[in-house]
């Protein structure tokens, strides 16, 4: 087959890694892609918001099937775009419609599909300009700490954890009143706060039947021991040793499945991964949010973990026959540890050269790339999170320590990772 992915980070680059090892050789194409998955197949230098540029190459490279890689052009309408043009509208894709990315796209859309489906999440509030004193006198008498949500998309911003009354009313106003986020925080959602670990989960469907990926954990802030500013995420495990059959259990039945038949009851026209981002209060799990797409760092320990042939899962998805898609995973623990540019998730330098690509033992890891792209011979980075470093281990700690030896060969200016991947999980 032809396939198409659009995006251009690590979780790309380890999708197209996986289509890669297919025992049937497909011929890849990624809009715009970067420096890994240049080594796959075919960069298109394509703006991924132009969906009439991604429709022309659809019909140039004569495209079987499209993986919708991050949210944005999922919750714009790609789906919905290549089903209504004539010449497209046979090509597999992976991913929801618009109408069912609302579940990532609009904060109030999940809070509700999740009230209405009894799916277990914080208790919450939404508020706009309309009702906007109310919202505030609502946080006064909330108990601390207050979590605000701007309704959609806020490019991993929009979610603030406020610890005094006077932040949280500063920022609900800055958001209501003064559009801190645009359009995205028109819309308010006050929510109770969560206090207990968080872990990934993903399942693929076609919107009646499921299958799950191996469970995750990625590690969001940017400091040792979980401290310092949110970032898109600087490592991942899976699986996750906290997480034991008996809660894993309560996970299907109380969460993944009320999420599948309310997509199923709500008509949601769905081909893709349903990310549900769980914190687990005691022994209680909880959605924090839903996402319509692959996880970026979780991708690089879950695919890794899939013996499955990717683009098959895709073709059963798509043709309904997910139901007779067994899901394969290997046995061992995977663990990603992400190099970033100095200074990231705040300002940070870009056009770093990245040195021992091609010589790091790929027995032990596999680097993917995340924010670099090929600039005659050399790599160089173009993003704050620049590589993903996955490998193998029978324990965590193991897996973890691998992808510490392999970035230890690697190097760029000014490059930064955590050293406690996965520390809950290690003695
Ligand atoms: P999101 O933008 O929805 O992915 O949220 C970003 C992060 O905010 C989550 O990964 C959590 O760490 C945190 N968060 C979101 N909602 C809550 C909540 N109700 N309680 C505690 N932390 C939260
Ligand atoms: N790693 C979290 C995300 O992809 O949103």
């Amino acid at each position: 087959m032809n396939v198409l992915t659009i995006g251009s980070g690590g979780r790309e680059h380890a999708i197209g890694h996986s289509i890669a090892q297919s025992q049937t050789k497909h011929t890849q194409y990624f809009a715009p892609g970067n420096a890994g998955t240049a080594m796959l197949g075919t960069n298109a230098a394509i703006d991924i918001k132009d969906f009439s540029a991604i429709i022309q190459l659809c019909l140039s490279a004569n495209i079987h099937m499209l993986i919708i890689g991050p949210e944005e052009p999922l919750v714009n309408g790609l789906y919905d775009a290549i089903k209504e043009h004539q010449a497209t509208k046979h090509i597999h894709v992976i991913g929801p419609s618009a109408q069912a990315a609302q579940l990532e796209g609009s904060k109030s859309f999940a809070k509700s599909f999740m009230h209405k489906y009894n799916v277990p999440t914080a208790a919450y509030q939404e508020y706009s300009k309309h009702n906007f004193e109310a919202g505030i006198e609502y946080i006064k008498q909330h108990a601390l700490p207050i979590v605000l949500k701007a309704d959609g998309l806020a490019g991993g911003k929009g979610v603030i954890i406020c610890n005094t009354h006077i932040e949280a009313i500063a920022e609900f106003e800055m958001m209501i009143k003064f559009s801190k986020f645009g359009e995205a925080g028109n819309k308010v959602v006050v929510e109770q706060f969560l206090q207990g670990m968080e872990c990934s989960l993903f399942a693929i469907t076609d919107g009646t039947s499921y299958k799950l990926l191996p469970i995750a954990k990625d590690y969001k802030r940017i400091g040792v021991g979980d401290t310092g500013l949110n970032t898109g995420g600087m490592g991942a495990i899976s699986p996750v040793p906290a997480i034991t059959d008996a809660l894993y259990q309560k996970i299907v039945t109380t969460i993944v499945e009320p999420t599948i038949h309310g997509i199923h009851q709500e008509g949601m026209v769905y081909t893709g991964f349903v990310f549900i981002g769980l914190t687990i209060v005691g022994n209680e799990p909880y959605v924090i949010e839903y996402n319509c797409r692959l996880g970026d760092p979780e991708t690089e320990v879950v695919l890794p973990r899939l013996h499955n042939d990717l683009v098959d899962v895709f073709a059963q998805l798509t043709t309904g026959n997910l139901n007779q898609v067994t899901i394969q995973v290997d046995p061992r623990c995977a663990a990603t540890i992400v190099a970033a540019s100095g200074g990231y998730p705040n300002y940070y330098n870009s056009g770093y050269i990245i040195k021992g690509l091609n010589t790091y033992n790929t027995q032990v890891s596999t680097v993917y790339i995340s924010g670099a792209i090929q600039d005659n011979d050399k790599v160089v980075s173009n993003s704050g999170r620049v590589l993903a470093v996955t490998s193998y281990g029978t324990t965590i700690a193991q897996a973890v320590a691998n992808s510490t030896a392999t970035l230890s060969t690697v190097h760029f200016e000014d490059m930064y990772y955590r050293t406690d991947i996965g520390y809950e999980f290690i003695n």
